[in-house]
């Protein structure tokens, strides 16, 4: 008897394993999604989130009081590999900015001028282009004010600007080099600055396998429609299909970055703790702006490790883990205006493991290989143009 009970139970555990594992139509599915975007699946949105499909990237756009020049861009390719842009002439922006390390430095916090910590995880410059604020607070307003920013930073390369034009200004190549970029002189922080956003605004990402299945549902052409759309696996398909529906990503991961360049607090103030960051608020001084960081790309994500501003996860099943439950819930002490508030945007999601686990296979189908140097499309159009 007891036997026969146990039998019974096994059935129904493989039984139901069985049904879990292909919850899915995933024909279905891919036919849904195998349209041009504008017809993909209703995502599901809170009623006041301003809507981005999340897609392809935009080709970079150059600003028009600092145009692409492939010299330009050179020069400040040049210049970010330069440790003679720190004090103690060691540090480049290439230190914590590493192409072999996704164009971040792999660690859970960088460390600068005589190896001092900072307080927050690099992020990588790819699609550096895109972006409408710069940093995690958001406190740079373009590239070209961003780049200057790190020599001044007392646990980056703990230089000054003046420090850093007389040092420039002494030596013959750079001369050479700025007054040809720039036909004048003497070399000004206004041009190192421009020559730097030039460059970083050329590192692009490559296509991904979403990207690629993207461009499958806009083509004419069947074969080729076949081919791209294979890239995406059916468990990438099922988590993208989940990230814009159950589990509620793309209200703030949202276009062509996987980012509504907002601000939002998941939780990760440590507020009155050692390691507190008030992020936003350190900027704008509005209370309820504490602990809110930008919404980061998700583009690459997978080559960034770890993550977070401070880079307190080492795994994505972590992040997917608390997001299932809601994000880390602080509210607001209503006798402390300082106190964080917990974006009301998240919420429990009772995701299952096989649908976590599909959300991840799609955050990996949005990471491709980094890019190994400029694009090259800028140089050759300004060869054409010439
Ligand atoms: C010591 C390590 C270090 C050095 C050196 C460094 N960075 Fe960074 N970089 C960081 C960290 C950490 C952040 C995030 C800081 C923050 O958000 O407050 C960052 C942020 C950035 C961002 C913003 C990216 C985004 O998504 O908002 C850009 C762009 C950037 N750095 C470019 C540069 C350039 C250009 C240089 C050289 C002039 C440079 N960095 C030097 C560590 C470094
Ligand atoms: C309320 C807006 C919001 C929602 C919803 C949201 N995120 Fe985020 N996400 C953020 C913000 C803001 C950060 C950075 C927070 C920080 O560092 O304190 C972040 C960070 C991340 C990171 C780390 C990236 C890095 O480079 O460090 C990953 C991965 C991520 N989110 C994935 C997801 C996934 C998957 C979902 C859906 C299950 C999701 N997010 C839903 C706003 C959101």
């Amino acid at each position: 008897m007891r036997l026969i009970f146990i039998n019974t139970l096994l059935l129904v555990t493989v039984w139901s394993t069985l049904a879990h594992a292909e919850p899915v139509d995933f024909s279905d599915l891919r036919k849904q999604y195998l349209k041009p975007q504008p017809q993909w699946p209703k995502a599901h949105l809170d009623a006041d989130i301003e809507f981005a499909e999340i897609t392809r990237l935009p080709a970079v756009t150059f600003p028009q009081d600092n145009p692409y020049s492939t010299a330009k861009m050179r020069l400040g390719e040049q210049l970010f590999n330069d440790p003679k842009l720190s004090r103690s002439g060691q540090v480049a922006c290439a230190s914590c900015h590493d192409r072999d390390l996704g164009w971040a430095d792999g660690r859970k916090l960088s460390f600068g001028h005589d190896r001092l910590t900072g307080k927050r995880n690099a992020p990588s410059i790819e699609n550096a282009a895109f972006w409408q604020s710069l940093f995690w607070d958001g406190r740079a307003q373009s590239l070209e004010q961003q780049s200057l920013m790190p020599v001044e930073d007392p646990v980056e390369m703990n230089f000054t600007l003046t420090e850093l034009e007389a040092r420039l200004n002494k030596n013959t190549d750079y001369q050479k080099k700025f007054r040809q970029v720039f036909a004048s002189s003497p070399i000004t922080a206004e041009q190192i600055a421009q020559a730097l956003a030039t460059y970083q605004r050329t590192i692009v990402s490559r296509n991904s396998a979403f990207d690629y299945f993207v461009k499958a549902g806009t083509t004419k052409d069947k074969k080729l429609q076949q081919q791209l759309q294979q890239k995406l696996s059916d468990q990438a398909l099922w988590g993208l299909h989940l990230f814009r529906t159950k589990a509620r990503c793309i209200n703030c991961h949202s276009g062509a970055l996987f980012s509504d360049n907002k601000f939002h607090n998941l939780g990760l103030t440590y507020y009155q703790r050692e390691r507190e960051d008030l992020g936003r608020y350190n900027v704008t001084k509005n209370p309820n702006d504490v602990g809110k960081f930008k919404t980061p790309s998700l583009r690459n994500v997978m080559n960034s490790k770890p993550w977070m501003h401070n880079g307190v996860f080492p795994s994505i099943a972590g992040i997917l883990n608390i997001y299932n439950a809601g994000g880390f819930v602080f509210n607001k002490d209503p006798n402390d205006p300082l106190s964080p508030q917990t974006s009301k945007i998240l919420q429990p999601l009772s995701l299952t493991a096989a649908e976590k686990h599909a959300l991840r296979a799609f955050l990996q189908a949005i990471s491709s290989a980094p890019a190994t140097g400029p694009d090259a499309r800028f140089i050759v159009r300004e060869r054409n143009e010439s």
